[in-house]
């Protein structure tokens, strides 16, 4: 009977739905991985790639999910199953599951230390005496064996729980007010932030391009990631949701209006924490505990009330982590409750604790895992750089070359709610060539190929 997707939740309002998909897209990636990675790909000229990588492949490939979700009313193995049975496709969809396993996995470490910050300020204000400061207290912390894990469980127990109630009760109501109370706090934080004294150090950081900054193929890639990362693209996760709207409800606005909010809230976030990692004499490019490190700082220098501005902003953060989490757990468990015909309570305790599990090496590696690394690079930020730099694009590929070659264009313009109009055409074009031919060129550019297939044309980069 799953197999006829009977019995699917729909969203309650069309509301709930456009809160729901901005709640998946606003979370960790906007203020966490956003500075961290904006600050080590050396600032403006990265964010300039990172706004292009939104406008011309984000929101066309967002739309793009919106209209296969609504259409198949499937998730995201079974959309593609649906829309284009025994075709090549559903890979994209077979990614998008394994993308949810191993971003969730990580994601829930981060966001437990975030829950922990939250404790921290709120058992009696955060002031830190560690002899080498709040990045001394971090490093201790996240270094510790069983602590970061005791959070991440937390986190990951708090997700399943919301997964668990169902997509009305459950992820629809859990958006509504906390996302408004989000943006209020860190719109007003970056004002006070801006007066540390870093101020015009951080504007110039951020929208003054270096454009030597551009010759390494490198920050291409970590641009485009983190415009997959943060708008939730590339894996499904807006398709599963799109797979819980009605008919009727009209897509291309919603899509313009969830990357818009995304967008604006990551810069928000930029003008929250680089004016104090300047003031502080912080290095830009120190890494993903870049706002554990800075935010305390800022809440300390406010005084008294900066400790419940510290409070709030640890809420609020883990709030909006939680309501990414959710969309990352609804992925799989979409998937196990239709494929194994599992009721959501059992998909979503047994895929929520395989994904604790997974992601403890990841805790692991700040501590006693610590030599380990893969590509270079520490287990967290590996499985980090996999699944954002290359899964969520790649799904993205396929996703875009799906509506572009796999679906008839009539179709797909009738299932997008676009019609038979210049923008609809525009849209089909863009997932046909544009976004394509940019991915592969990232791809390309990141690996050094481009220079090498330049160099035969004798242009030198
Ligand atoms: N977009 C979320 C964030 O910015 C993370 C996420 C990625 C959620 C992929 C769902 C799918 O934190």
């Amino acid at each position: 009977m799953n197999q006829l997707d009977t019995n699917r939740e729909q969203w309650n309002t069309r509301l709930g739905f456009i809160l729901a998909a901005m709640g998946s897209a606003v979370g960790l990636g906007n203020i966490w991985r956003f500075s961290y990675v904006t600050g080590e790909n050396g600032g403006a000229a990265f964010l300039l790639i990172y706004v292009l990588c939104i406008i011309l492949i984000g929101i066309p490939i967002l739309m793009a999910e919106f209209t296969i979700g609504r259409k198949a009313q499937s998730d995201v193995v079974g959309s593609f199953n649906k829309l284009a049975p025994g075709k090549p496709w559903v890979v994209a969809g077979i990614l998008g599951v394994a993308s949810a396993f191993i971003i969730l996995s990580f994601y829930a470490v981060i966001a437990g230390w975030s829950v922990f910050y939250f404790i921290q300020y709120l058992i009696g204000g955060f002031r830190t005496t560690h002899a080498d400061g709040y990045g001394g207290f971090f490093g201790e912390f996240i270094s510790s064996p069983i602590q970061p894990l005791f959070w991440q469980f937390l986190f990951m127990a708090m997700t399943v729980g919301i997964v668990y109630v169902g997509v009305k009760k459950g992820i629809e109501k859990s958006n509504r007010i906390l996302m408004p109370l989000l943006a209020i706090l860190v719109i007003g934080l970056s004002i006070y932030s801006m007066t540390l004294g870093g101020a015009s150090e951080a504007l110039s950081f951020l929208f003054t391009p270096d454009w030597s900054a551009l010759t390494n193929g490198e920050v291409y890639l970590a641009a485009l990631g983190q415009a997959f990362f943060s708008l939730s693209l590339g894996m499904g996760a807006l398709i599963t949701y799109g797979s819980y709207l009605s008919k009727k409800e009209s897509l291309p606005g919603a899509a313009v209006s969830v990357a818009t909010l995304d967008t604006a809230f990551a810069i928000i976030a930029g003008l929250m924490i680089f004016p104090a990692v300047f003031a502080f004499g912080i290095a830009p490019d120190s890494g993903p505990g870049l706002v554990f490190v800075t935010l305390p700082g800022i809440f300390e220098n406010i005084g008294g009330f900066g400790q419940v501005f510290g409070l709030l902003f640890f809420f609020l953060l883990s709030a909006a982590a939680l309501s990414s989490a959710v969309s990352l757990l609804e992925v799989a468990v979409a998937y196990f409750i239709r494929k194994f015909d599992w009721t959501r309570k059992k998909a979503a305790i047994i895929v929520g604790a395989i994904i604790f599990v997974l992601g403890i090496p990841s805790s692991l590696g700040n501590g006693p895992l610590n030599d380990i690394s893969i590509f270079g690079l520490e287990i967290l930020d590996a499985a980090d750089f996999l699944a954002s730099n290359i899964f969520l694009p790649l799904g993205g590929l396929i996703i875009a070359l799906f509506i572009g070659w796999g679906w008839k264009k009539a179709d797909a313009l009738e299932a997008s709610d676009f019609g038979n109009t210049g923008i609809g055409n525009a849209w089909v074009f863009v997932l046909k060539w544009v976004a394509p031919v940019l991915i592969f060129i990232v791809f390309l550019a990141s690996t050094g190929l481009l220079d090498v297939i330049l160099g035969w044309f004798g242009v030198e980069s």
